[in-house]
């Protein structure tokens, strides 16, 4: 008996492919997420399940998959999946690390430059007309080069951002639960805890996951703590950083500038405050949205399914006492 799978999303042809030839699929093909409605009957008669971050896989999605033994979630965050109660019900759950790294990180230092350099700020003078001439004091921003940033995880993505901003001969200060004596060694970077990050750095860019404890981690006391001239980048978890107070520091110039892929909630809706400032720049959580790492997540997910279906152990499981004997 081949196994019955449900995807919530249209994924890339060949990843697809791959768990067609393997398993009963049925796939929602909307553009939009799943409805819940929808998802709940689907889930109902699936052994596996491939999930996106804009699924909610909690309690009543599990309570209603009696045969529900692997979610494979296609993201390297898994907030959208109540762990906790996958593990009571043995249930593996998977993510896709490593391979959205880079790109990520490249998204990441994209959006510092578009806020140093106030891009989209020049690009909707262009489009709406208004551009009239050089001028020796329009539209002047940062530098980037030789200016403090501070990283807050030194995960992978942050690493990788690390590497990137030395190429750019930045200097490089990180916190974290963990210290990484060797990164610092190999990187010449340096450790600081929090707030002296925040008032040492030019730049402050967030990655780490979204857990109780990170849950508006940036709020009014942080910015207060950060100079007015930095620049707040969030490819993270949008909830990360607390959006009124968000609002309030950018509107009261405590800090210059923030670049956002990420937002709470998502989408942002458009008459949200943040919306009407300038000294924000705001992209649609694409972080890892190339052709080839979107194609590898969705590779990674497939196989990490699979490999669960089949009683054997997946590469990335966020859950592993559940494969415990
Ligand atoms: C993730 O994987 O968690 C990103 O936010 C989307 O690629």
């Amino acid at each position: 008996m081949r196994p019955k799978v449900y995807v919530t999303r249209l994924i890339p042809e060949e990843p697809l492919k791959k768990l067609q030839q393997n398993c009963d699929c049925r796939i929602w093909d909307g553009e939009l997420p799943v409805p819940r409605d929808v998802l709940l009957r689907e889930v109902q008669t699936a052994d596996g399940l491939v999930s996106l971050l804009t699924d909610r896989i909690d309690a009543t999605v599990m309570d209603g998959a009696p045969k529900l033994r692997v979610i494979s979630n296609m993201a390297v965050g898994f907030d959208n999946v109540d762990i906790k109660e996958a593990t009571k019900r043995r249930i593996v759950v998977c993510n896709t690390p490593e391979v959205l790294t880079e790109t990520t990180a490249d998204l990441a230092f994209a959006l510092m430059s578009a806020a140093a350099r106030r891009i989209g700020e020049g690009e909707r003078i262009v489009r709406s007309g208004k551009w009239k001439t050089w001028g020796p004091m329009i539209l002047l921003g940062q530098d980037i080069h030789h200016a403090m940033l501070g990283i807050i995880g030194l995960g992978r993505i942050g690493t990788e951002i690390a590497k990137r901003a030395l190429g750019f001969d930045m200097k490089v200060i990180y916190c974290d639960r963990d210290r990484r004596p060797e990164m610092e060694k190999k990187l010449g970077i340096e450790y600081a805890d929090l707030k002296t990050l925040l008032a040492r750095s030019d730049f402050v860019t967030i990655h780490t996951p979204l857990t109780s404890e990170t849950h508006h981690m940036i709020g009014e006391e942080q910015f207060k703590a950060m100079k007015k001239t930095a620049i707040l980048v969030n490819t993270a978890r949008g909830p990360i950083v607390d959006p009124k107070a968000l609002y309030n520091a950018l509107r009261d110039r405590l800090i210059a500038y923030a670049a956002l892929d990420v937002t709470e909630p998502e989408p942002i809706p458009p008459d949200d405050p943040l919306l009407t400032l300038d000294n924000i720049v705001i992209v649609p959580h694409i972080g890892s949205a190339s052709v080839a790492t979107r194609t590898k997540m969705a590779m990674m997910a497939v196989d990490n399914l699979l490999a669960g279906l089949k009683g054997e152990r997946p590469h990335h499981v966020v859950n592993p006492e559940v494969l415990a004997k």
